[in-house]
C-alpha cells in the first residue's frame, strides 16, 4: 500500500494505492472524517456495482444509499447530474452529507460535479475502478460534464477529501480498458518520470499480466507525478499544461471520429505518437530517444487504425478547449522525463506530425 499527499492551494488530502481498499472502505472514511456522516451516498453503475458492490457495501454499518449513472458517455450530462441530485434532495441528504463516486472516470467526473454543487458543495471521496481513473481522472479535482456542443464544457474544481485506488478492482476491468489507461502511465513516464519509463519497459509482461506488485508500482509512479504537478499548479496556468502531452491530437482524433471508435486512452496513444513526431522534427527528443518511446506507445497500446484523413484531424484541433485566443498549445517531450509547452507549432509541422501517426496506424496492420 501507498499513500500519497496531493497539497493544492484549496485542499490537502491523500491517495491511498493498493490491495483490498474497498473492503475496508468505511474504516478507512472514518480515520479522514473523524466519523461517517449521517447520509452517505455512493454514485456507481450497475456493472461495477454488480461486480464489487457487496465487498464495498459490507464495510459499512448502516448501508449507504446508492444511485445509478448507466455506463457510457452519453450519459455524461447535465440531466444525470439533475437526476442525481434530485434523487439525494429526497432522500434527505443535507451539507453534512458524504458522497462516493464509485466507478471509472464518468462516474467519478459526474459524481465529483454533483457533489461541487449539491448544496453549494459537499465533501466527497474518489473510489476509481479503472485504471485510467486510478492514475489520472480521480486525482486533481476536475470534475465536470459534457454538452452537445463539446466535451467536459461545464464542470467545476473540487477536490476530494481523499483517494482510495484499490488494484484488486482491477480483476475485472476489460483488457482493452487496461491497455488504454496504461497510455496515461506512459504519458507520465515520458512527461516527467523516467524511472517509471525505464520500468514499463522491463515488465511489460507483469504489468499487463496484472500482477499486483507490479500494478502498485506503476500506478502508484503515475499517481505521484500528477499529485506533485496538480499541488504545484491546481488550476492549469502554467505546469500543469504538460498533463496534455499527447492530447492535443488525441483530443482531435476523439472529435474526428465521433468519440465512438476510440477509447480515450487510445486517441491519447495515437496523439503522442504524432507529438513525439513533432519533438524529433525539433530536436527537442533525439532519433533513438523517439524510437525508444515510440515502441513503449505500442508495447502496451493496441491501437486501433485510424480511418480518418489529415485535414479532419487537424481541423479538429482548433476547436481544443485548451487553447486559449486562437492558439494551439502543444505539448513536447525534451528528453525522456521532462516536457515543456510551445505556441508555436506551424500548420505544416502539424500536418506532417499527423499524417505520420496516420501512416503508422496503416502500417501497422
Ligand atoms: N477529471 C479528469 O481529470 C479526467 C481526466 C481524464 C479523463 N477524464 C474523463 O474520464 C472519462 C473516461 O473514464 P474511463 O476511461 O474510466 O471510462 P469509464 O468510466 O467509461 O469506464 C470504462 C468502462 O469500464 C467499466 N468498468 C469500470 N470499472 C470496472 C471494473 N473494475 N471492472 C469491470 N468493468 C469496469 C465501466 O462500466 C465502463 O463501461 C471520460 O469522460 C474523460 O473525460 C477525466
Ligand atoms: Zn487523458
Amino acid at each position: 500500500m501507498q499513500t500519497i499527499r496531493v497539497k493544492t492551494t484549496s485542499a490537502k488530502y491523500d491517495v491511498v494505492t493498493g490491495s483490498g481498499l474497498i473492503g475496508s472502505l468505511a474504516r478507512r472514511i472514518e480515520r479522514v472524517q473523524g466519523r461517517l456522516p449521517r447520509r452517505v451516498f455512493v454514485v456507481t453503475s450497475a456493472p461495477i456495482w454488480g461486480l464489487w458492490g457487496h465487498c464495498m457495501q459490507q464495510s459499512f454499518s448502516e448501508p449507504p444509499i446508492v444511485m445509478f449513472l448507466p455506463p457510457g458517455e452519453e450519459h455524461k450530462t447535465m440531466k444525470s447530474v439533475e437526476g442525481l441530485l434530485r434523487e439525494m434532495a429526497q432522500a434527505g441528504g443535507d451539507r453534512g452529507s458524504l458522497l462516493i463516486a464509485f466507478g471509472g472516470g464518468i462516474v467519478g467526473d459526474v459524481g465529483g460535479f454533483v457533489a461541487s454543487i449539491f448544496m453549494r458543495g459537499i465533501p466527497y471521496i474518489q473510489v476509481p475502478t479503472t485504471l485510467l481513473a486510478q492514475v489520472d481522472s480521480s486525482v486533481g479535482g476536475k470534475t465536470g460534464v459534457n454538452l452537445p456542443e463539446g466535451k467536459n464544457l461545464v464542470g467545476a474544481f473540487h477536490q476530494p477529501l481523499a483517494v482510495f485506488a484499490d488494484i484488486g478492482v482491477l480483476e475485472t476491468l476489460p483488457e482493452r480498458e487496461l491497455r488504454a489507461g496504461l497510455m496515461e502511465s506512459v504519458k507520465a513516464g515520458i512527461i516527467r518520470d523516467r524511472a517509471l519509463v525505464r520500468y514499463m519497459e522491463e515488465h511489460a509482461d507483469d504489468v499487463l499480466g496484472r500482477d499486483p506488485k507490479s500494478l502498485e508500482k506503476v500506478i502508484a509512479a503515475s499517481i505521484r507525478m500528477k499529485a506533485d504537478v496538480v499541488s504545484r499548479d491546481e488550476r492549469e496556468s502554467g505546469l500543469r499544461m504538460i498533463l496534455n502531452f499527447g492530447h492535443t491530437v488525441g483530443h482531435a482524433l476523439e472529435k474526428a471520429t465521433g468519440y465512438k471508435t476510440l477509447l480515450h486512452g487510445e486517441a491519447v496513444g495515437w496523439g503522442m505518437v504524432a507529438a513525439l513526431h513533432l519533438a524529433r522534427e525539433r530536436g527537442t527528443i533525439s532519433r533513438a530517444q523517439f524510437e525508444r518511446l515510440e515502441r513503449l506507445i505500442y508495447l502496451y497500446g493496441l491501437l486501433p487504425m485510424l480511418k480518418v484523413r489529415v485535414p479532419k484531424v487537424v481541423g479538429a484541433t482548433e476547436g481544443d478547449k485548451k487553447n486559449v485566443g486562437g492558439v494551439t498549445r502543444f505539448v513536447l517531450p525534451l528528453g525522456i522525463g521532462d516536457a515543456g509547452v510551445v505556441e508555436d507549432v506551424t500548420p505544416a509541422e502539424l500536418e506532417a506530425a499527423v499524417g505520420y501517426m496516420l501512416a503508422r496506424s496503416t502500417a501497422r496492420r
